[in-house]
């Protein structure tokens, strides 16, 4: 298939999906519609779940401050998203609050008493976090805990889905046998040969001092689960992405790398050659994954959530990728030094998942969503 052919399906699917939810604005959401509250909705995962669930007809309420401008700079304003969900999600009600304030968090959940919980807010690069310890622990570890007693007080039946990421593994995915293959690394160890699974140690790693106010949220909301037998679940995430990622070069790898491409800037390679590996999974397959959750949720729950070994890549096979659909050759230097607690090679094991919820798989490949994160910038960047 032409690249230009992938362009346009995705854009095809696009719009399907809005009518969709187009077709929706003739519902009177107040009668019996269920609650979503998301947090981080005008960030790349917030955003899509929150267009998905809405597709489904529930009634939506976003928490965001746009605090990743403040994190990232201009480059990583999530306001055009905002604004993206206000004018195709009918009803769309947005609340402008930091979850690190606890009272107001506390207010708000108790105002809402949402059906569902899917929380995506969080100060999300490893490096940007050395920078910026307070707000990072504050707002990951603190913000997530403000939001679990919120619920354990108003709704502890509803599922509290929690993103959560593979940095929790700190660097210890490095230490496993490597072999190194003409473009990437991969696994040596066929124990590994589906990735990693959710049984591998968190514990005696470095992990960034984002790895780190990650684990203490990862365990809080599976304790929540455990020892209040409330629906809690934490999605490790590898690389999410998506047409809708702000991307920055501390953040969002594949979005950035499509941009400095489209913009004919140069990009940098930090270490381990270009070969460093990382799993790809589109928003909306991790949407479609929140749902299947949601509909059937189980307690205290972790699940490994990335694009598996399908949907892998290293830096330099994304070069090609990204040069296929741009038709422009991509710009880069190199340094010797890698970035701190890098993974070298990570992809999610996914038979965990598959068996808990044999509905759920992959539905876009790489190269489809690679196809559609160009197709996007080139739209945002003529604007
Ligand atoms: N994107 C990835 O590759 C990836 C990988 C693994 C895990 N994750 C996790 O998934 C989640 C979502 O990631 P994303 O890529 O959508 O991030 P994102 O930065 O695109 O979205 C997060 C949103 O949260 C908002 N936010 C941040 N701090 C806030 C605060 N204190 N109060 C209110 N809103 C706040 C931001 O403004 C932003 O819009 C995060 O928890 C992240 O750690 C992401």
């Amino acid at each position: 298939m032409k690249p230009g052919a992938i362009c346009n399906l995705a854009l095809s699917n696009r719009l399907a999906y809005s009518a969709k939810v187009a077709t929706l604005e003739k519902i009177d959401m107040s009668k019996a519609a269920k609650r979503l509250l998301v947090t981080g909705s005008s960030g790349l995962i917030g955003s899509e779940v929150s267009l998905f669930f809405s597709s489904q007809g529930f009634s939506i309420h976003g928490i965001d401050n746009n605090q990743r401008a403040v994190f990232f700079g201009p480059a990583g304003d999530t306001r055009w998203n905002q604004k993206r969900l206000t004018t195709q999600i009918p009803g769309f009600s947005h609340h402008e609050l930091d979850i690190r304030d606890r009272k107001e968090v506390l207010a708000l959940i108790d105002e809402i008493k949402p059906d569902g919980i899917v929380h995506t807010a969080a100060q999300p690069s490893h490096d940007r976090a050395a920078a910026i310890p307070f707000d990072d622990f504050d707002t990951n570890a603190v913000g997530t805990l403000n939001l679990l007693e919120a619920a354990r007080r108003t709704c502890p039946e509803a599922p509290f889905i929690h993103m959560s990421t593979n940095k929790v593994y700190g660097d210890r995915p490095n230490f496993l046998p490597l072999q190194e293959l003409e473009t990437r690394w991969d696994y040596a160890d066929p124990a590994y040969a589906h990735g990693i699974p959710e049984d591998f140690s968190i514990d005696q790693s470095k992990h960034s001092l984002f790895g780190a106010s990650k684990v203490a949220a990862d365990v809080m909301v599976q304790e929540y689960g455990r020892y209040f037998n409330m629906p809690t679940c934490c999605l490790r995430g590898g690389c999410l992405t998506g047409p809708n990622h702000s991307g920055v070069e501390l953040h969002g790898f594949l979005s950035f790398l499509a941009k400095c491409n489209l913009e004919d800037r140069e990009y940098r390679v930090f270490g381990y050659k270009g070969k460093q590996v990382r799993d790809n999974i589109h928003s909306e397959d991790v949407s479609r994954f929140i749902f299947a959750f949601f509909q059937a949720p189980r307690v205290g729950e972790v699940y490994n959530l990335g694009g598996g070994k399908a949907n892998s890549c290293s830096i330099l096979e994304a070069f090609q990728l990204v040069e296929k659909f741009s038709g422009k050759p991509m710009r880069y230097s190199y340094q010797d030094e890698n970035r701190i607690g890098d993974h070298i090679c990570y992809y999610s094991d996914l038979r965990k998942m598959k068996a808990h919820y044999p509905a759920w798989d992959i539905t876009k490949s790489l190269e489809q969503t690679v196809g559609e994160i160009v197709e996007a910038w080139n739209r945002r960047l003529e604007k």
